[in-house]
This record gives structure tokens, sequence and C-alpha cells, in this order.
């Protein structure tokens, strides 16, 4: 078992091995990929929201878009902020200097965390010209990264700069007003990149400044196609029935079909179907079953401990567990007006996620009004 681990872990991750390094290197998404290469060819680059769910490669057409567009001058004239890392990063590691970082093996400190250490300083300073002493925020920090990388001046022959803000989805309407700001006074020199899994929550304000393109799921054929080619690379055997249940499993999400394909096939065995059900099991489907079964059958202190568990213990988001609820509740055999009040919930909650405070109450409402929704309706 532990040498399975080792191996695993030692193992490069398929989805990043097999991640698309130019155009052709898509699957689906032809209508998005026609779009933003006949942009790069044209030398064209307006601000963008790139928006679809999880896994469809919105963040890897943002890179390989960058490349095509800035050609040499890349490297200086290209950042991509994951803005969840941004916005969680500790105040106290931003507050390290420098000259501190530069001293730790490579291997020790990341590029972001560099990065922040520069916005932490600047941010410190602009704060002190005003008269503040305190030390920034998180939010001065998010602001910060955004804007001191549009500030700078483009290097070289670049016209432009290209700033990718991956993950914007976790920009409050606050954050985006000072965006928007940002985005006008920096116009000329910095074009930015959003990817977000929706627009839901975007202010019109910046949608009416960007192109959107759309990444929309992937049908199940295109994801058999994607998991056949990289069964064939990896001289995996996998019959119909498991690049199917693969394919079904992931939900369209194609990094998730690669992970598995990549676990399932681990043990040097045939892909099937029943393996891939077994992979496919993780603690959070499971947490969140056990949650839900015991939130339908009226046990409201059982379902909100295992939230707990799932969120504090385990470590997953929120939106992660809201989104896994979701899919566990359209497994059920629900009547369709019960399940449409359940999704008319969930859809609410998620609304709420953007201005709450506390994700948990808002989890703790939603597996209370699940037992009253349930009981109603046996
Ligand atoms: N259209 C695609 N064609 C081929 N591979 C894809 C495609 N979309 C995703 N992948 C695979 O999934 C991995 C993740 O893709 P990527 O990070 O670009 O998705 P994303 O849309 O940004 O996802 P997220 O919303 O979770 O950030 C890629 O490295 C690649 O292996
Ligand atoms: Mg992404």
């Amino acid at each position: 078992m532990t040498k399975l681990w080792v191996q695993r872990l030692e193992a490069p991750l398929w989805s990043v091995k097999y991640s698309p390094r130019t155009w052709n290197d898509f699957v689906g998404q032809d209508n998005a990929i026609a779009q933003l290469r006949n942009l790069a060819e044209s030398g064209s680059c307006p601000n963008m929201i790139l928006y679809g769910p999880n896994g469809t490669g919105k963040t890897s057409a943002a890179q390989i878009f960058s490349k095509a567009l800035l050609g040499d001058t890349l490297a200086a004239n290209y950042k991509m902020l994951n803005l969840r890392d941004v916005s969680d990063y500790s105040i106290a590691k931003a507050k390290r200097d420098i000259k501190d970082l530069a001293k730790l093996d490579r291997s020790k400190r990341s590029e972001l965390d560099e990065y922040m250490s520069i916005v932490f300083k600047e941010v410190k300073a602009e704060l002190k010209a005003k008269g503040q002493t305190r030390d920034p925020n998180k939010s001065q920090l998010l602001q910060g990264a955004i804007r001191i990388f549009a500030s700078t001046v483009t290097v070289a022959d670049a016209m432009i700069k290209i700033l990718v803000l991956d993950e914007a989805d976790v920009l409050t309407r606050s954050m985006q007003q000072a965006l928007r700001r940002t985005m006008e006074i920096y116009n000329e020199a910095c074009r930015f990149i959003f990817t977000t899994p929706t627009l839901a929550g975007w202010s019109p304000a910046v949608i009416s400044r960007s192109l959107m393109i759309n990444f929309p799921s992937p049908s199940n054929d295109v994801i058999v196609s994607l998991v056949g080619r990289i069964a064939e690379s990896e001289r995996v055997e996998v019959d119909c029935a498991g690049v199917n249940a693969i394919a079904r499993e992931s939900n369209g999400d194609m990094r998730r079909a690669i992970n598995l394909l990549q676990v399932a096939s681990a043990k040097g065995k045939p892909v099937t179907e029943d393996g891939v059900y077994a992979c496919s099991e993780t603690i959070l489907t499971k947490g969140v079953r056990n949650m839900v079964s015991a939130a339908i059958d009226g046990s409201f202190v059982i379902a909100r401990e295992s939230l707990r568990g799932l969120l504090a213990l385990e470590g997953y988001s929120p939106s992660d567990v809201l989104l896994q609820i979701e899919r566990d509740l359209l497994s059920r055999p629900f009547e369709p007006t019960v399940l449409t009040s359940l999704l008319d919930r969930i859809a609410e909650i998620d609304y709420r996620f953007i201005q709450a405070q506390n994700p948990f109450i808002q989890i703790t409402a939603l597996l209370a009004s699940i037992g009253r929704i349930a009981s109603v309706s046996a």
C-alpha cells in the first residue's frame, strides 16, 4: 500500500504532462480556441474573461494565448496570478524581506513568495505616505498585487503586458470596483485576462470592458477521445466501458478525467468500469453522501458535525462541498418538484457565498433545509 502511494506521488501528473502546449492540443472548445487564435494572429488583445466549469482548459488557453501574442517578450511582459493563492497568502509570510527570501534554497521559495514580499513592501510604503502606520490587510495586498504589475513600465518592444488573473471568482464586488479603476488607468499598457467558473457575481462594469469567451462543459465524446489519446500514449489498456465510466465520473472536468485514468491504471492492470468507480470514490464524495443522508433522516447534529469534519479537518473548500452536495442530490431519486426546491436553495447559498462572512453557517442552513424539504415530501 505504502509503496503504491510513493509510486503515485513520484510519478508526474498526467494532467500536467498532457497539458496543451499548442492550439492543436486542445480537444473540444472549438469556438473558444478559434476566437483566441484569431485574436493572437491579428495581434490584438482586448481584456478578456474566460469562463466555464473546472477543467475545461481556461488557464491553459490563457497561457498559450499570451505566448502566441508576446512571443520572445513573454518573460518580461506576462504574469499569471492565481487570485485564490494571493487572497489566501498570509500577512506573516508576505512580511518576509526579499533579501532574506533570496537566502533560502530555491525549493523553499516560490515566485509568488518573492512577488508578495515586493507587494507587501510597496503597499506598506503607500499606506505610510498616506500617514497610516499599520500593516496592509489581505484585501489591500491583493489589490496591490494586481496594481503593481499593471503599473510597471512595459519592457522592450512589446506594446502591451498581459496580466492573467486566474481563479478571479474570489474577487468581491468592492475589489471589482477597485479593479475597474486600475483597468482604466493602465489600459494603454496592460491587458487583463480573467478566468472564472461563472459570470455570476461579476460587476457589469468589468464585464462591459471585457470580451467574454465561454469554455462550456465538454460532451462525453470529447472526454472519451482525450482519455483514449492519453491511454494510447501511456500504453494503458482500457476497455470501452472503462473509458465511458471515466467520462461519466469526471462530470465534464478534463483534469479529473485524466487523473482518474492515471489512478485507475496505477496498479498496472487493465482499467475497467469497476476499477474506475472504486477510484472515483473520494473522502469528499463519501463524506458528503453521509452528511446529506443524515440531513435527510433529520439527524441534523450528525450532518453538522460531518460538515465541520470536511471543512476543518479534511480542508475542503466550502465551494467544493457545496458543488458535491449538488451532485449528490442530483444522484438521488427525488420527485422533480422536491429536487427543484433543493437546487433552488443551493443556488441561493452559492449566491450568498459572495457576500457572507461564514460559509459554515450558510451550508448548515442548507442542511437544515434539506431535512425540512425531504421530510415534507416523504
Ligand atoms: N480542452 C482541453 N483539451 C485538452 N486537455 C484539457 C482541456 N481542458 C483541460 N484539459 C486538461 O486539464 C488540465 C487542466 O486544464 P486547465 O487548468 O486549463 O483548466 P481550467 O479550465 O483552468 O480549470 P479550473 O477552472 O479548475 O482552473 C490541463 O492541464 C489538461 O491536461
Ligand atoms: Mg484554471
